[in-house]
């Protein structure tokens, strides 16, 4: 039996994600020796996992490197990738939020300056507002460009809220609820169609699969 190549974003999610796998049937005893290697398998049960940057999970799927992967809805929303979204693993839950400075005020007659990670989100929220901004696109540590002056706010993830909580910042609106979704390669899922549908529904909730 072909094996099925599964992305998984390296990090707190993907440890979560490979749980939930284990427990439905695709263990894989390498993966859990601390080392830093990057692709495991396991032929037995059928699976072969990578560990890739979270942000590239949907590049891996939809070039077909990997026939399945999990990806943040951030993710899907930011880059649009050409891939089948199977279903909602209910894991990595948290939202996308517009969040300020505690004393900031908007004034609608000047641009708005949003520091992020995901440009065209942030775009798109704002264009539908009919808002003209002006987008700073950061990397990481988004939390200091309203602090710093960089911008008037950030457009980025909030989980717990406390991180903006811990550099004086506050949610001011919600964009978007995130949550992991397993994905598939357009083509792997035609061909690898018993085995991509039985473990989605052996890791996913009835009811989030489409
Ligand atoms: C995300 C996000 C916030 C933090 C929010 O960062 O950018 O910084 O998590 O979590 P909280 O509400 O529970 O405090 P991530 O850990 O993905 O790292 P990054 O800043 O490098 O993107």
């Amino acid at each position: 039996m072909e094996m099925i190549n599964i992305a998984l974003p390296k990090g707190r999610l993907g440890e979560a994600v490979y749980a939930r796998f284990k427990a439905a049937g695709y263990p894989c005893p390498a993966i859990e020796e601390e080392n830093r290697k990057l692709i495991f398998e396991n032929p037995a049960a059928g699976v072969r996992y990578f560990w890739v940057k979270p942000s590239d999970v949907a590049i891996y799927v939809e070039r077909g490197a990997a026939d399945i992967g999990v990806a943040g809805r951030d993710i899907l929303l930011e880059y649009a990738p050409d891939v089948y979204e199977l279903a909602d693993l209910g894991l990595g839950k948290c939202r996308m939020c517009v969040a300020a400075k505690k004393d900031f005020r908007d004034d609608l007659d000047r641009t708005l300056r949003v520091a992020t990670k995901f440009p065209h989100i942030a775009a798109r929220y704002y264009s539908a507002r009919s808002r003209q901004i002006d987008i700073i696109k950061l990397n990481g540590s988004i939390e200091i460009a309203p602090i710093l002056g960089l911008s008037d706010v950030i457009v980025d993830i909030v989980e717990t809220g406390k991180t903006l909580l811990e550099n004086d910042l506050e949610p001011r609106e919600t964009i978007v609820p995130i949550s992991a979704r397993l994905i598939a390669n357009k083509v792997s899922y035609k061909f690898k169609h018993e085995q991509i549908s039985r473990l989605c529904e052996k890791t996913a909730p009835a009811e989030t699969i489409r």
